[in-house]
């Protein structure tokens, strides 16, 4: 089938690994992000953070500053707005947070995340692994969504995943969620949303685990849908071009950028 990836789960795919668009065909379920190969990825990703050596410490935070000085990035993984309401104590639900890594990143950069206030919800292997990690006290995981109360949702680099992005809505009204922030998401500019299929190549691993569905968003589409829930969208920080990823697609669905965004619920 044309644009199809072919690779077998455990060779090496050609990059780019966005393949599509495919009103033609979905993605094959591996469960790429619970799979055995993703656990790996996982353990050697957080060995990776944790035993960085003092000079990667150092590129690292010398690139994060030069990343500030021309706007295009925050002093930790959030912007400073969620940082500062995570420091005051705000309720955190990091949906595709893994096995905590967003939750690691806060921490490495010294973000005062209060006892008791910080949730992921993904799915169990990748809880049972964050759960060898910290302890109960320090962070929770979920693999359903809750009844009870957030202040804030994280999407870093998960939107595209979601099957049904739009009752992400409801479920955010539902727990009264007053911010979300989204980054590392693939919008659309000047097109209708698609799907694609990716071939989970994780960088730790660098070959084919599996496939996912990618839904690219159109961003015209979202902020209609943003704008019907009464949510206001902030564009944070300069948009990054990604339409590389997107060079197998037709023209007009290349235009793609990742766009770090903060939502704020509009009072009633
Ligand atoms: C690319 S990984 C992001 C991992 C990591 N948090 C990061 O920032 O690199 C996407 C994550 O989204 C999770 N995910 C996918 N669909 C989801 C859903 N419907 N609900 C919750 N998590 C989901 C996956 O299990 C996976 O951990």
């Amino acid at each position: 089938m044309k644009n199809r990836d072919k690779t077998a789960v455990g060779d090496i795919s050609p990059w780019p690994y966005f393949w599509g668009p495919f009103d033609e065909f979905q993605a094959i379920s591996q469960k790429g992000f619970s799979s055995d190969a993703w656990m790996v990825h996982c353990e050697r990703y957080h060995l990776s953070i944790m035993g960085a050596s003092p000079l990667d410490v150092f590129i690292k935070n010398l690139k994060k500053i030069v990343k500030i000085m021309i706007g295009r990035g925050f002093r930790t993984v959030v912007p400073s707005l969620i940082e500062r309401k995570i420091s005051a104590g705000a309720r955190v639900l990091d949906i595709g947070g893994g096995w905590g890594d967003n939750f690691y990143q806060l921490k490495l950069d010294k973000v005062n995340v209060h006892a008791g206030t910080y949730t992921v919800l993904d799915n169990e292997r990748q809880a049972a692994f964050g759960k060898t990690i910290f302890s109960e006290n320090e962070i929770s995981f979920l693999s359903e969504i809750p009844q009870t109360h957030f202040d804030i949702v994280l999407l870093i680099s998960t939107l595209q995943y979601i099957e049904d992005w739009k009752s992400l809505f409801a479920t955010f009204d539902k727990l009264d969620i007053q911010y979300v922030y989204i980054s590392r998401t693939p919008f659309l500019y000047g097109a209708p949303s698609f799907c694609a299929v990716q071939s989970l190549t994780p960088p730790t691993l660098a070959y084919k685990i599996g496939e996912e569905n990618l839904h690219v968003i159109a961003f015209a589409e979202f902020e209609e849908v943003c704008a019907a829930h009464d949510w206001r969208v902030k564009k944070v920080s300069r948009r990054q071009n990604y339409s590389k990823q997107f060079r197998r697609m037709p023209k007009n669905k290349r235009n793609v950028y990742y766009q770090c965004i903060i939502l704020e619920k509009i009072a009633d």
